[in-house]
């Protein structure tokens, strides 16, 4: 795998002229940021040797290389998911050809269901933990010891110090925040009410079908990640009308302006 990812890396690299060691994943409906970049360059995800391609309706599929208030940032628009019956690996692919490029730092956002009821659609929670709940990780396997240890610590999924920048950052710009663990269940369907009772109890606030493999896999190569989830509904049970995804993706469209704010304001105190 490791030839395979610095092909992707070594491609990459060839069409951008900037060098930047942050990145940004990006959620579906939550794209705006993207509008604020300058010296944009953009790379297509089909064009990029050994990348996997993105399906889901709401994702664009490429990497945005630009300024974001003077730093230099790689945004991923559009991930891979598990349920679109990519495996582990190649959902995570993206953030092993990160590390090869550089990337010390990546911001991960989703839009997910909350289940703590002190938050409201709309609400951003900054993550403080997972729960994985997918039936698989990114490092089952043989070890490339290039890319990082057999059995690596998860003491601090989401780095402390980033988590405390964007606490800094919510509150000075007054936006709708709350803190909490996130569970990644594989999806695609919305959870029962029954399994929200049962993450619940066992400590979730939020929920979601993203985030966790590439949060594992970023620890792994020793990278620092940020979790930055937009609640875009309440989970099963806890809203009493059903999910759509339009919905989801009206609502995250809706709150996309804020995080944006939130990323541009953690971006900059790094
Ligand atoms: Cl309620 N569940 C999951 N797994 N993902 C979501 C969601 C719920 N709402 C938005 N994304």
């Amino acid at each position: 795998m490791y030839k395979k990812v610095l092909e992707s890396a070594e491609y990459i690299k060839s069409k951008i002229k900037l060098a930047p060691k942050l990145s940004v994943v990006l959620g579906s409906g939550l794209g705006d940021i993207v509008e604020s970049l300058t010296e944009k360059e953009i790379v297509e995800y089909k064009d990029i040797p050994n990348f996997p391609t993105s399906t889901v309706k709401g994702h664009a599929g490429r990497i945005v290389v630009g300024k974001l208030s003077g730093t230099p940032v790689l945004i991923m628009q559009g991930r891979f998911h598990f349920f679109e019956g990519y495996s582990m690996k190649e959902v995570a692919y993206p953030v092993f050809v990160m590390k090869l490029l550089g990337i010390t730092k990546l911001i991960l956002t989703n839009a997910c269901g909350g289940i703590n009821e002190r938050f409201v659609p709309g609400t951003i929670m900054l993550i403080s933990d997972f729960i994985n709940l997918m039936p698989s990780n990114p490092l089952i396997g043989i070890n490339d010891d290039r890319f990082g240890p057999r059995f690596p610590d998860m003491t601090e999924p989401y780095s402390l110090d980033l988590l405390e920048q964007a606490r800094k950052a919510a509150k000075q710009n007054c936006l709708p925040f709350g803190e909490g663990v996130y569970a990644g269940f594989p999806g695609p369907y919305y959870e029962t009410a029954a399994e929200i009772r049962m993450i619940r109890t066992l400590g979730a606030d939020a929920v979601g079908m993203s985030t966790v493999p590439e949060t594992i896999a970023a620890n792994y190569l020793g990278i620092k990640v940020l979790g930055l989830a937009v609640i875009t509904n309440m989970a099963t049970g806890i809203q009493k009308v059903k999910h759509s995804h339009e919905r989801v993706i009206e609502t995250a469209n809706k709150a996309s302006k804020d995080l944006s704010i939130l990323l541009e304001e953690v971006i900059k105190g790094l």
